[in-house]
């Protein structure tokens, strides 16, 4: 019989590198992690700098690093790693409880933090959490990346050649208010003659359905079977039409059937956006901060990712892994937008939370918007099952920022693709008659 911890085969075995310039640290941890049979020490290694070259070397799952040390110290280290071992997490180790390191460490990718003394539980919970938070980004870099399996994508026949612009929501920590922005800015990008799809992509904890108090019978689950087979008719019987004329495609009923999507064909929402995007100028996608391959795909196939946060340490620390994580899949860093929402007054702000110069320096990024906290508009709308932005008096806040954003969005993703056309047709009156021909002799 398995107890909790042994390993089931060779994969499910933690590979771990340890970095400390005390060596009988690193001997008693190793002792510890002796006791358990899912973790297996690969290296160990007294200086930064040998952290460094072990991680690209040996390519462990966890490194557990010391923060103080000789030559390169744990934060450099710990930044250098994730930039060229991404399938590695580093967990970091100190004695101070400093709110500074710790706020350094995790800035620099660190994704947990130990002090020492470090108790046995400590030690195995935090390796096994990291771990599996980690896994789908770490198997992200093994694999050939899942875009090339999406394109070329052909749309089904009988779309509209519409440009079926895809819009991601996503924040790595829940409750920051994805579901709000996302439903917002596509009810705000509704104007004549647009068509807009909602996709609530949150396959476990879905709530466009609540937010907008739709009961629908009908869910992306009746399409996933059918992906190779899908119709612009199909997917328009699963479609629900809210009473704004929003489009919306519902997420699984049930949390289970999340993980059978997940499962069998994690890329099948990405597959039947990029196939249907024909029928739709914009495709706004709600999503659940947890990185699943579901997630990943849509962040593959998206024109746009628009990352909500808050100004809090948690909030901006996950946000900065994931800005990493999008410079290391090569994405356009103008690919996605940064959004900070629930943003209280100053005077509360102050005394709690990050200031927005502070985190775009930390994120290396601009913040694009910051949409204040209104409990009262928020629940109000939530309670009536409209969007905030339906509301008339469009100069009041948060409104009016969310209806900012979605300008935004639509100046930047259908400005751009006016400027590409007429790039295009200026570079075709430029160019020389019979060129063409002579290249295809060559
Ligand atoms: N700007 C805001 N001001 C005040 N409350 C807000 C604001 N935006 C969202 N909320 C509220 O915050 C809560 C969470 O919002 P929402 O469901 O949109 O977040 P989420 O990130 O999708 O959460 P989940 O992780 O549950 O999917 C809701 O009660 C919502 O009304
Ligand atoms: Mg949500």
């Amino acid at each position: 019989m398995n107890r909790p911890g042994s390993p089931q085969s060779e994969g499910d075995v933690i590979t771990i590198l340890l970095v400390d310039d005390i060596p009988e640290a690193r001997e008693n941890i190793k002792k510890l992690l002796a006791f358990e049979p899912d973790f297996r020490v690969v290296g160990s290694v007294g200086t930064g700098r040998e952290g460094v070259a072990s991680a690209k070397e040996l390519k462990p799952n966890i490194i557990i690093m010391d923060i103080n040390m000789p030559d390169m110290d744990g934060i450099q280290a710990t930044s250098l790693i994730t930039e060229s071992v991404p399938t590695a997490a580093v967990i970091m180790m100190s004695v101070q409880n400093d709110a500074d390191y710790l706020r350094r460490a995790m800035l620099a990718g660190a994704r947990n933090f130990l002090t020492k003394p470090i108790s046995p539980d400590e030690l195995y919970n935090t390796i096994r959490t990291v771990h599996a938070q980690h896994k789908v980004v770490a198997q992200r870099f093994r694999d050939t990346p899942v875009v090339e399996n999406l394109r070329p994508v052909v749309q089904v026949e009988g779309t509209e050649n519409r440009p079926g612009h895809i819009i991601v929501v996503y924040s790595p920590q829940g409750g920051v208010g994805v579901t709000t922005v996302a439903t917002n800015i596509a009810s705000a990008l509704m104007k004549e003659g647009v068509r807009v799809l909602l996709v609530d992509a949150d396959l476990q904890f879905g709530d466009v359905g609540v937010l907008l108090n739709i009961q629908s019978q009908s869910t992306m689950v009746d399409l996933v079977d059918n992906i190779h087979d899908l119709d612009t008719e199909l997917f328009d019987s699963i479609v629900f039409t809210h009473d704004s004329g929003l489009k919306v495609l519902m997420g699984p009923a049930r949390p289970e059937y999340a993980e059978v999507i997940e499962q069998n064909n994690p890329t099948a929402v990405a597959q039947m956006l990029e196939k249907i995007g024909g029928n739709y100028d914009f495709i706004v996608v709600d999503t659940g901060h947890a990185l699943s391959e579901t997630v990943l795909s849509l962040f593959d196939a998206a024109a746009k990712i628009v990352l909500v946060g808050m100004p809090t340490l948690a909030c901006v620390k996950n946000m900065r892994f994931v800005l990493d994580l999008f410079d290391q899949l090569n994405y356009a860093p103008d690919k996605t937008m940064l959004v900070l929402n629930r943003v209280p007054d100053d005077r509360n702000r102050q005394k709690f939370l990050i200031p927005s110069e502070k985190i775009a320096r930390f994120l290396k990024r601009p913040i694009e918007l910051e949409i204040p906290a209104d409990e009262m508009t928020a629940l109000e709308a939530m309670s009536k099952g409209v969007p905030i932005v339906a509301r008339r008096d469009k100069s009041r806040s948060p409104i009016k920022e969310l209806m900012g954003l979605s300008d935004m969005l639509y100046t930047r993703l259908v400005g751009s693709q006016e400027e590409e056309m007429a790039d295009a047709a200026d570079k075709a009156k430029q160019r020389k008659p019979g060129l063409g021909l002579r290249l295809g002799k060559a």
